[in-house]
């Protein structure tokens, strides 16, 4: 047991325990990654708490002046005691993200009533925000200097921020040309050294793996444990709006597949402590050109993965080795969630989709309304049952997809055409602009 903390670090593997990790995050014994384990089955937590009086201690701290209560992350802290010292946290005021109703993608899917838990309204516009808080907290009770990341884009933006709080250096890299500008353009301005390496993803991984051999830099990949307890507190959460009532089917988009098993062990533990009686249904969905973990449960029956050459403009997701897929396996199982993958004009429709409802997101994001569609089309989701959709990004991360998409000219038996609303070139005049509004449906 780590002490002053209540938690051990145990593989997933071979089921050894470290109370410190490796600096890769990864068991010395088998080499399968470590997840954070705290003595809960006896429910010691709750000695002279019982869940009614934490949801209320949860549901107040949300009024208190101090920083760690106003995170929405730190604000659920007896489920994740990785620090010693709560006071001094690296917050930016995480979480505490909005749920949505989508009523016109409801309809479009085919349920009654569809929401979405937008984790793209986090401070740097995603769900990484989430864990970042409490991996860099982690790193910087050890005294680090420098931490680093490969990234698709929305790890670097959310690390450089944190980074940049609690006055550390951050080592960011990324495939070049191959991240959305958003993202980009926050890593640089929160003062990370930004790398742009002439590889993919996972050629980037295999770089900082190299690097992190000869220079001491804390790894702020989802490999890190520490991230997934921060991404596990969205559960809580969504269940706390939901004033507790679980839904039927949580579906989120699965690129490196560690936040799908950040939300599995989120609900897992939950349910472990008595707060909740059921669990939803994690599903995880991928873009059908990065689709590994879908291709090795139809393949592999889930026992192996193959990693494929990823090919996909949702480039959140572009990532061909996932390095938590295991984990990933196993909320799927224990949830009995389904995995699908879903096409580009599959992904393209379901954005514009979400935009039409007023929400927005990254294009990642929207892998999980494409995905809905399928599973209810499957009937694997009925039509009265109750999904909450995990946007993960801002629409604002990658403006040139939307622009490229609405902007693009309409070819022959493109489906994707009702979807697109391109801008008009107009003269200054209102004749032309009132044209363009009777064109667009007029007073009716
Ligand atoms: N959605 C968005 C917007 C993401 O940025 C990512 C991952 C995912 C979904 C997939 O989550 O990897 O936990 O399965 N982005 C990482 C990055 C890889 O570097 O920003 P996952």
């Amino acid at each position: 047991m780590n002490d002053g903390a209540r938690f051990v670090l145990r593989c997933i593997g071979c089921k050894a325990e470290v109370a410190e990790a490796a600096g890769d995050f990864r068991c010395v014994e088998c080499r399968d990654l470590l997840e954070v384990s705290y003595p809960w089955s006896d429910r010691k937590l709750f000695e002279g708490a019982d869940a009614a009086a934490l949801k209320q201690t949860w549901l107040s701290r949300r009024t208190s002046p101090k920083g760690c209560d106003q995170s929405g992350v730190w604000r659920f802290r007896e489920l994740l005691p990785i620090v010693r010292d709560f006071e001094h946290v690296v917050t930016l005021r995480e979480g505490n993200t909005p749920i949505y109703e989508l009523p016109r993608c409801a309809v479009s899917a085919g349920v009654q009533r569809l929401l979405a838990k937008h984790q793209g309204m986090n401070p740097t516009g995603s769900f990484k925000d989430t864990g970042m808080t409490a991996a860099l907290s982690v790193a910087r009770e050890q005294n680090f200097k420098w931490v680093g990341c490969a990234s698709t884009g929305n790890t670097s933006a959310s690390m450089a921020a944190f980074a940049a709080r609690a006055g550390m250096r951050s080592l960011v890299l990324v495939p070049q040309g191959q991240i959305a500008w958003g993202k980009l353009a926050q890593a640089l301005e929160y003062g990370a050294l930004t790398c742009q390496l002439a590889t993919d993803f996972d050629g980037c991984v295999r770089v900082l793996g190299e690097v992190m051999r000869r220079f001491p830099v804390y790894l702020l990949n989802s490999v890190n444990p520490f991230r997934l307890e921060g991404q596990k507190t969205t559960a809580v959460e969504m269940l706390e709006q939901l004033e507790w009532r679980v839904p039927d089917h949580v579906i989120v988009p699965g690129g490196n597949l560690a936040n799908s098993s950040a939300l599995g062990k989120g609900f897992l533990e939950l349910r472990a402590l008595g707060l909740i009686e059921k669990l939803p249904k994690i599903s995880i969905i991928q873009a059908a050109g990065a689709n590994p973990l879908a291709r090795s449960l139809r393949e592999h029956h889930g026992e192996k993965l193959e990693p494929v050459r990823a090919e996909t403009r949702a480039t959140a997701i572009r990532i061909g080795n996932p390095a938590s897929w295991k984990k990933a396996i196993a909320v799927l199982r224990a949830t009995t969630g389904a995995c699908e993958d879903v096409t580009e004009d599959e992904i393209a429709i379901a954005k514009a989709e979400i935009g039409a409802d007023g929400v927005g997101c990254e294009p990642a994001s929207a892998a999980t309304l494409a995905g809905l569609k399928k599973l209810v089309h499957m009937h694997f989701v009925k039509p009265g049952e109750t999904a909450v959709l995990i946007l993960t990004g801002h629409l604002l991360k990658d403006p040139e997809y939307t622009l490229d998409f609405h902007s693009r000219p309409a070819a022959d038996h493109d489906h994707t055409a009702r979807s697109r609303r391109p801008p008009l070139s107009l003269e200054a005049s209102a004749d032309a602009v009132i044209h363009a509004l009777n064109q667009a449906g007029g007073h009716a």
